[in-house]
């Protein structure tokens, strides 16, 4: 959220509502609620080629067992159920991962061009995930 709000400031981008920052940057990895599963290590089982039982100091894994697929797409449902979203929110969540999801360029132009914030939710995205989280 703190890379959102920050390019908000420092470029003074306008959004339709001024919760937006806030919401988008909060919300839109919602999906990964139930995403993952907590997997305790035990003796004789390789977790990343390493057999090294630490108990409940783990590895999380991927859960297969959700029951809505998807990523931006997923957040959008999940938070509608909870709020009213603005249109710029839906697509600023939807297509948060940018140029990664190669299938949908298309749409992820069209969402930039109606909503440069979109650009600026992916930027802020890498700058969270690439930078600072490093
Ligand atoms: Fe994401």
């Amino acid at each position: 959220m703190d890379a959102l709000v920050w390019l908000t400031a420092e470029l003074k981008l306008q959004w339709q509502n001024p919760r937006s920052p806030y919401i988008v940057g909060m919300f839109h990895d919602l999906c990964k609620i139930d995403s993952y599963v907590k997997v305790i290590d035990v003796e004789g089982v390789e977790y990343f080629g390493l057999d090294e039982p630490k108990g409940e100091e783990s590895h999380w894994d991927y859960n297969n067992d959700t029951l809505i697929p998807g990523h931006g797409a997923k957040s959008v449902q999940l938070l509608s159920q909870h709020m009213q979203l603005t249109e710029e929110e839906v697509l600023c969540i939807r297509y948060h991962m940018g140029a990664y999801e190669k299938d949908e360029w298309n749409y992820y132009d069209r969402a930039i061009k109606k909503y440069p914030n979109v650009l600026y939710t992916h930027t802020a995205d890498m700058i969270a995930s690439k930078i600072i989280g490093v």
